[in-house]
């Protein structure tokens, strides 16, 4: 056990202090406080550790208004007032600049925040028969553990799906194959909300009929997933409405499927295209790269807005899909391609496509592969949209210091409030 006066938040969420001169990082304590602690583990150059009591609390602090709050590993920040977290996200973003990429906006974007509760859209539930534990066991991962944290509710999740935990629980307890459902899947459109159920035994007829009388009891899709994601069927009803979200400003609907990837905070996402397109300052002629596309979410919002869009996605039933939604909404204007943007030889996919202005939205990974195959006239703009800060650092250094930009703003977007993940946008113009 040891004392420490916590001096700022890591970016994972853990109160950062120095003890006899080695920076320590200690869970569930806050900036400005004075804890004391207990050691988990102790490395040549840091110490980890957790908090037991509060010596000095911040003014910031909250209680935090999950009850699974500390044991469930899905949230880490609700110790935090709201309007804090997303404060400290931008000085996690700035840090990570300055000390990887050895950068700096010249300005600050107004942070893009939403609700702090009930946002989320799409979430991938853990499920475990634990007899020990009177059955079944239906959650996210633990702290810092293998183990399933039970949920009885989900502050974070939709409340219509939070609320059907305890209920959803005793239904897979009783299925046969019980034991034999590592996850579900949930997925919520405007309309209709889904739940996916990965099972590794084939259901019984009974099964299916427990799944279908819970789909319809409460008005949701039931899909049954034997094998990869493309295995899904639908379960209730046989021919479900196709789920969708709307993003009204540029009149635009995006299907997708359950299993798809989303962005799992709407009103953020809303908000977020709104921004990046107010950035890219468009005129209505430009030629514009979308990179890591997904089904468009980005890229037919753009197609309004400019002369033509080319959206390129790794994973071929993103593309296909998207292609889809182009059609459905009647734009004509973007095209879609597929390729590893990862990989950095080979054909460029937008050989020939002349890019007058440029969309990242990478994978944790970052762009520097597709940064690093941007040709000749490079884009007079780029947006970058970025879920983990270290690799935005990365690339905005080579953007700056090898391909010239200035890196005109930055800012944090609040996509995932009550945990640490830092999602933000930079904005790089070609002087
Ligand atoms: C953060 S998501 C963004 C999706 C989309 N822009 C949106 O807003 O919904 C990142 C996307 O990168 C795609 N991706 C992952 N690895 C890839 C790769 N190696 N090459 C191309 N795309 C990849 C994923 O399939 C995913 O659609």
């Amino acid at each position: 056990m040891a004392t420490a006066t916590v001096e700022s938040l890591s970016h994972d969420g853990r109160g950062v202090a120095r003890v006899d001169g080695k920076t320590t990082f200690i869970e569930g304590a806050l900036p400005g406080e004075r804890v004391r602690f207990r050691y988990f583990n102790q490395h040549r150059n840091y110490d980890c550790g957790g908090l037991v009591d509060l010596l000095e609390a911040s003014p910031n602090r909250v209680a935090p208004p999950c009850p699974h709050f500390g044991r469930c590993g899905g949230c880490d920040l609700q110790h935090l007032r709201p309007e804090m977290q997303i404060q400290a996200k931008q000085q996690v973003l700035a840090g990570q600049l300055a000390h990887i990429g050895k950068v700096q906006p010249e300005t600050w974007l107004e942070p893009v925040t939403g609700p702090a509760l009930g946002y989320r859209r799409r979430a991938r539930l853990g499920a475990r028969f634990v007899p020990e534990q009177g059955g079944m066991v239906i959650g996210f991962r633990e702290r810092r553990k293998s183990f399933l944290a039970n949920l009885d509710t989900c502050l974070v999740l939709e409340p219509k799906i939070a609320a059907l935990l305890p209920e959803l629980r005793a239904l897979v307890g009783g299925l046969s194959c019980a034991n034999r459902v590592p996850q579900i899947e949930v997925a919520s459109g405007d309309a209709a909300s889904a739940l996916v159920f990965r099972h590794l035994v084939p259901a019984t007829e009974r099964d299916r009929e427990c799944l279908r009388d819970f789909g319809q009891r409460h008005n949701l899709q039931i899909y049954l997933q034997p094998h990869g994601p493309d295995s899904i069927v639908a379960l209730w009803p046989e021919q479900p409405e196709e789920l969708y979200y709307r993003l009204p400003e540029f009149d635009v609907q995006i299907r997708f499927r359950p299993t798809d990837f989303i962005q799992i905070n709407h009103d953020i996402n809303i908000k977020m295209i709104a921004q990046a397109i107010r950035l890219l300052e468009l005129k209505g002629d430009e030629q514009v790269l979308d990179l890591f596309c997904g089904l468009g979410n980005f890229t037919l919002p753009l197609a309004r807005r400019a002369g033509r869009v080319l959206g390129v996605e790794g994973d071929e039933t993103l593309v296909a899909g998207a292609r889809r939604n182009a059609q459905l909404n009647g734009i004509t204007n973007a095209k879609f391609v597929t390729a590893d943007l990862y990989q950095e030889s080979g054909d460029t996919p937008w050989v020939g496509f002349r890019v007058d202005v440029l969309l990242l939205d990478p994978p944790r990974g970052g762009a520097m592969e597709a940064i690093k195959r941007l040709a000749q006239p490079l884009p007079s703009r780029i947006v970058y949209v970025s879920c983990y800060p270290a690799t935005l650092a990365r690339d905005s250094e080579y953007l700056v210091r090898v391909l010239g930009y200035r890196f005109a703003a930055a800012g944090v977007m609040d996509m995932f409030p009550q945990t640490s993940h830092v999602e933000s946008m930079a904005l790089f113009v070609k002087p």
